[in-house]
């Protein structure tokens, strides 16, 4: 067993930036700093007390290519695409959505008791997967079970910690869990080796071998374990690890795919219809 310990790497801080009808976001992972952690491709931070900032919300458009699983940490969230599938998430709960070969859908955020706040990563297909056929998965908060330690709470969206297993269904490894610790409190997570790693602090402070404080992504080294300490109280972080999938990587918007000639192909196909 490998014992050694995993370190941040180093640290990035979101980009304020707006995407759909003018929502204002924080985009982490996708930005010029960071334009991607294979196979993470995006991660966006949104949310306001203020309804103006996303009550316009991501009207219809289209993804090919890719999965997206959006975590409410508050509020809700409905979902509808084009086919009629329709989905409605509210605190705590996750929309796993996988694209494969095409989705029109349209995201909108709502408030529960005065908050919304959440968080959406994209996770890309490998080559083989990219023209699947598009499937949702709503996993309501009450069905993503959660490790009780001594002075933390983890909860385990996707993957596996201490023998408790998550519920989301990625098609490539996907480790995803939200880190609630208490002040002065540590611990360790253990990570599979050369698996891509990140953490996103967004409450309180940490520390490693770096401090990261609230509002920071730090990229970990690709071995070990991690291990960390809080260093305020109610420290929050989310921590997601990925198999690589070592492929290349063609963006184009809302489409990712192998080639430029694959995304231009997924252009044509939703101006003529063919997409969702
Ligand atoms: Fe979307």
């Amino acid at each position: 067993m490998n014992t050694k310990t995993r370190n941040i790497s180093h640290l990035i801080e979101g980009i304020a930036t707006k995407d759909g009808a003018g929502v204002n976001l924080t985009r982490i992972i996708g930005s010029p700093e960071l334009n991607m952690l294979d196979p993470f491709l995006l991660l966006d931070e949104f949310g306001s007390e203020n309804p103006n900032d996303y009550i316009a919300g991501f009207p219809p458009h289209p993804h090919r290519g890719f999965e997206t699983i959006t975590y409410m940490l508050n509020g809700k969230f409905t979902h509808k695409d084009s086919a009629g599938n329709e989905g409605h998430l509210s605190d705590g709960g996750v929309q796993w959505m996988t694209a494969g070969k095409g989705v029109v859908h349209s995201e909108m955020p709502e408030q529960s008791e005065g908050l919304m706040r959440g968080f959406q990563l994209w996770l890309n297909l490998p080559k083989e997967k990219k023209m699947i056929d598009p499937s949702y998965h709503d996993i309501q908060a009450d069905k993503i079970p959660s490790v009780l330690l001594e002075n933390a709470k983890v909860k385990v969206i996707s993957g596996e910690f201490q023998s408790t297993e998550g519920p989301g269904r990625p098609h490539t490894g996907v480790l995803y869990l939200d880190v609630h610790l208490n002040k002065s409190s540590s611990i360790s997570i253990p990570i599979n080796e050369n698996w891509n790693a990140f953490i996103y602090v967004y409450e309180g402070d940490i520390e490693s071998n770096l401090s990261v404080p609230k509002g920071n992504l730090a990229v970990l080294d690709r071995d070990g374990i991690f291990e960390c300490r809080s260093i305020s109280s109610d420290t929050k972080f989310i921590l997601a690890a990925g198999e690589p999938l070592n492929e290349p990587v063609a963006r184009g918007g809302p489409f990712v795919m192998n080639t430029k000639g694959e995304v231009l192909q997924a252009f044509d196909d939703y101006q003529s219809g063919k997409l969702g």
